[in-house]
């Protein structure tokens, strides 16, 4: 009798437990539109197959040209930090003039940061007097951005930063310009300060941008540190945000810095930050779709003074390395005070658009190659499966050739990439039966990194 009673006592619970559970709200991300995995990737193809855009870090920070996290480094106040928005005229904006640029570097689409950290917005925002219309220059600098990219038939993303070291309702956090010394100060420090108006804020501005602009293809928010007297997702309502962009945008393609990470549909792509990853990355042990952003040199904003600037062969390189492990790749311009993109970044983009034009097809619409498929030494490998043509890169020009291993019968055809002309091969013998010969032109071809085209049998 008592283990009777004692297991319809256990149904009992089971049952209104189980019946609690149905009766409850979803769990968050169930709010989130669902979808299968071929519909995401549809969702996504266009971004997949474009591999190379351009990012853009441009607000007032361009004027003290030290690091868009000067307001940080430095500790400065608003009243400190006021002369660069007093003084922002950036006269040479010229964004059609740009969009050309990207586009002949060979990208095909552009992330701009509609507000960075400094809470500095390019755009005419209703909520906010802290604004690109109301500097000297007093134009919407993202409106003629939207316009002029897509004109070069760019798609064009929207970066939105989550801190934001400007606006009165943003609490003090280990990375505001104003942190404290130690722990005790933090509760005085934020005082009067109320998170949920500055969640309102952002939600309101989101709407703005994906509501004014038209078709915005991307949008990238950055960035969370939970922990101590930092912020992740219930400090910004990522869901909320995340719901309304999508709702707003439903093609639109989201990163991975909304602290969402284990919620489904919590993220589109993700996004290694100056690193070149050593393989393909994974969730759960399934590939996901990545992108690397990175900078010329070592700073996102313009930095005058900044000498650590990658070469244009280590720039090609970085982008084939993306692709060779199927992701893409972000570089970063940062814009001078005079709406100008600076000389350097001017050659790196000129130089990379030279090696495009000839060697797009090893990069759009390609990705990592299957693993039947050795990469010689010092040679980084592409494929394209639509095309089923593997492309070899050749990092370090060998002196008379190179062999593909185990490819002896594999090959019908192969040529340089940049001039369609014949490279001719045979097979090994002995230990090499199984390989291919490659004999290559002593003189290495005059560009950064020759490609090889391999159509197979
Ligand atoms: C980091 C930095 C930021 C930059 C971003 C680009 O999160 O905070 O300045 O915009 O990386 O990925």
């Amino acid at each position: 009798m008592k283990k009777m009673t004692a297991f319809l006592m256990a149904s009992a619970i089971f049952l209104s437990v189980f019946s609690s559970v149905l009766a409850q709200p979803a769990p968050a991300s169930a709010q989130l539109p669902r979808e299968t995995e071929v519909q995401k990737a549809r969702r996504l193809q266009w971004w997949t197959e474009a591999r190379f855009g351009m990012f853009i870090h441009w607000g007032l920070y361009a004027l003290p040209a030290r690091h868009e996290w000067v307001k940080n480094r430095e500790r400065l106040t608003n009243e400190q930090y006021q002369k660069y928005f007093e003084h922002f005229n950036p006269d040479l904006f010229n964004p059609r003039e740009w969009a050309r640029m990207a586009k002949a570097a060979g990208m095909k689409y552009a992330v701009i940061t509609a507000k960075h950290h400094e809470g500095f917005c390019l755009w005419d925002s209703k909520y906010t007097d802290y604004k690109a219309t109301n500097t000297p220059f007093g134009r919407d600098l993202l409106k003629e951005f939207v316009e002029a990219f897509r004109a070069e038939g760019l798609k064009v993303g929207f970066y939105y930063s989550l801190p934001d070291w400007h606006h009165p309702d943003y609490t003090i956090d280990r990375y505001h310009p104003l942190r404290a010394e130690n722990d005790a100060d933090y509760e005085k420090l934020n005082a009067g300060r109320d998170m949920n108006r500055y969640r309102e804020y952002m939600k309101n501005q989101v709407r703005e941008l994906l509501t004014n602009y038209g078709e915005i293809s991307i949008m990238w928010f950055d960035f969370s540190f939970p922990g101590k007297h930092g912020k992740g997702r219930d400090d910004w309502d990522s869901i909320g945000l995340l719901k309304l962009a999508r709702s707003l945008q439903p093609n639109i393609i989201v990163d991975d810095r909304l602290d969402l990470q284990e919620v489904e549909g919590g993220w589109d792509f993700t996004t290694p930050e100056q690193v070149r990853v050593t393989k393909w990355p994974e969730y759960n042990g399934k590939r996901i779709p990545w992108e690397t952003c990175q900078t010329f040199s070592g700073s996102w904003g313009y930095y005058r003074d900044e000498y650590t600037w990658k070469s244009p062969a280590q720039l090609i390189e970085l982008l084939i390395d993306s692709v060779s492990k199927g992701g893409n790749l972000l570089l970063n311009v940062g814009p001078t005070g005079r709406g100008t993109f600076d000389r350097r970044a001017q050659d790196r983009l000129k130089a990379i658009g030279e090696w495009m034009a000839v060697n797009g097809r090893s990069i759009y619409g390609c990705t990592q190659a299957p693993e039947e498929f050795v990469a010689p030494p010092n040679s980084l490998l592409t494929w394209n499966p639509s095309s089923r043509r593997l492309y070899v890169h050749l990092l370090f020009y060998p002196m008379d050739g190179i062999w593909l291993k185990k490819m002896a019968d594999k090959v019908k055809y192969v040529q340089f990439l940049h001039d369609a002309s014949e490279v001719r091969f045979r097979p090994g013998s002995d230990e090499n039966a199984a390989d291919l010969w490659l004999s290559l032109p002593v003189q290495k071809p005059p560009l950064e990194i020759p490609v090889l085209e391999i159509f197979l049998r």
